[in-house]
C-alpha cells in the first residue's frame, strides 16, 4: 500500500509519498480499501505539531475516509467484505488502505458517491453535534455561523436551515459568502469589514440566540456580547490563531453558555453517538436537505498541494483526495 507520511513536523510540502506493508489486522478491525478521504483544516495543524493531537513523526495525517471493505476481523459482525464504509481516525488516513475498529466505521449514506463521502463526516458530524447536540437550536432561532464560509461552517449552515433556523453567516471572504446564500443562508455579513455587533445591528439584529464559532479572535467576543437570554456559543476552532478569552460576566447576564466540542475526541469515546448522528445526516442527505460542496479532488500523492491550497483559503467547499 500506499501511503503519506510526514518524518518530522512542518508545513505541507515535508510530507512524503513512500510505499510501506500493509497493516495487521485485529480481531475488532476492517481493513479498507481507500477511495476518498477528506482534507481538514486539522490536517495542516497535525502536520505542524500544533495540533491537540500530537503524534511522533513519522506519522499520516487523515481524519477521515471512504472506501470498500477487503477483510474483516473474527470478532466483526456488523460489516462484511465489500461493504462501502466511511471512517474517522484521530490521525492516519492519507492511505490507500486502513486498517480501522469497526466501531469507527459507518455504513455510506445512502445515494452518496463513494469518493466523495470521504469528505463528508468531520464537517457534517461536526456542525451537527454543535448545533443539535450542543446548542440545541429550535425552529427561527436566529443562529450566527462564525466561519461560515468553510467545511464545518457550509455544513452548519445547512444543518441550521434545516432545524428551520434564522441563519447569519460570517465570513471574511465575499466571493465565498455569495455561496453561503446559495446554501441557504439568510444574511451574510464580512467580519473584515466593522465590528460584528455594529453589522449585526445594521440589519436590525441587536440579539442572537446560537453562535457557533469556529473562528475565534475577536468576532468571537463581539458575538459573546450579542447573546440573548438563554443563548448559547459553541466553540469548535480557532481559524484566525487567536483563543479568545470569554468574560464570564457576560454569560451571567445573560443566562448564557459557552460549550466546547472536540468532535474527534467524542468520536472516539462515544463511537455510537456518532453513528446516531450519522443516520440523522444520512436521512437529511436523502431528502435533500443536504448538498455536499466539493471543490477539488487531488490524487493521494498530491496532498501537498491539496493542503496548500486549503491554507490559501482558496476552497470554497471540501477538498478530497483520491486513490
Ligand atoms: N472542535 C472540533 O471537534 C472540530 C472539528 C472539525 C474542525 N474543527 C476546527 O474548526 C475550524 C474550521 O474547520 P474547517 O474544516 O471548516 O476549515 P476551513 O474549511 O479551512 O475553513 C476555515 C474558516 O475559517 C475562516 N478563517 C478566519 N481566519 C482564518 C485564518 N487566519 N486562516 C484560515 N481560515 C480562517 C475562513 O473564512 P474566510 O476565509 O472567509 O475568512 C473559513 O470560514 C478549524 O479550526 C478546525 O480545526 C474543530
Amino acid at each position: 500500500m500506499f501511503n503519506v507520511i510526514a518524518k518530522k513536523y512542518g508545513d505541507p510540502d515535508i510530507l512524503i509519498y513512500e510505499k510501506s506493508a500493509s497493516h495487521k489486522i485485529a480481531s475488532d478491525s476492517v481493513r479498507i480499501n481507500v477511495k476518498g478521504i477528506g482534507v481538514n483544516f486539522a490536517d495542516i495543524l497535525i502536520i505542524k505539531g500544533k495540533y491537540q493531537e500530537r503524534p511522533r513523526p513519522p506519522f499520516s495525517p487523515g481524519l477521515e475516509v471512504s472506501g470498500i471493505i477487503s477483510e474483516i476481523g473474527s470478532n466483526v459482525k456488523k460489516f462484511k467484505i465489500g461493504d462501502s464504509v466511511v471512517a474517522i481516525m484521530k490521525y492516519g488516513g492519507y492511505k490507500t488502505e486502513v486498517v480501522v475498529p469497526q466501531e469507527n466505521t459507518y455504513f455510506l449514506p445512502q445515494g452518496m458517491d463513494l469518493l466523495e463521502a470521504g469528505g463528508f463526516p468531520v464537517i457534517y458530524g461536526t456542525a451537527f453535534s454543535a448545533i443539535v447536540t450542543k446548542a440545541r437550536l429550535k425552529k427561527n432561532e436566529k443562529c450566527v455561523i462564525l466561519g461560515a464560509t468553510g467545511g464545518v461552517g457550509m455544513a452548519a449552515i445547512e444543518i441550521a436551515k434545516a432545524y428551520g433556523a434564522n441563519v447569519i453567516a460570517c465570513g471574511g471572504d465575499d466571493r465565498k459568502l455569495s455561496e453561503c446564500l446559495k446554501k441557504g443562508a439568510d444574511t451574510v455579513l464580512n467580519y473584515n469589514n466593522n465590528i460584528l455587533r455594529q453589522e449585526l445591528k445594521k440589519i436590525g439584529v441587536s440579539e442572537v440566540d446560537v453562535v457557533i464559532d469556529m473562528v475565534g479572535g475577536q468576532s468571537s467576543l463581539d458575538l459573546v456580547k450579542s447573546l440573548k437570554w438563554d443563548g448559547r456559543i459553541i466553540i469548535v476552532g480557532f481559524t484566525s490563531g487567536k483563543i479568545p478569552e470569554i468574560p464570564a460576566n457576560r454569560l451571567l447576564l445573560k443566562n448564557a453558555r459557552a460549550e466546547g466540542l472536540y468532535w474527534g475526541e467524542l468520536a472516539y469515546r462515544k463511537p455510537e453517538e456518532i453513528e446516531k448522528d450519522l443516520k440523522v445526516l444520512g436521512q437529511l442527505f436523502k431528502d435533500n436537505k443536504l448538498n455536499p460542496c466539493i471543490n477539488k479532488i487531488f490524487d493521494l500523492q498530491d496532498a501537498p498541494q491539496a493542503l496548500k491550497e486549503l491554507s490559501d483559503r482558496k476552497n470554497i467547499g471540501k477538498i478530497i483526495l483520491k486513490c
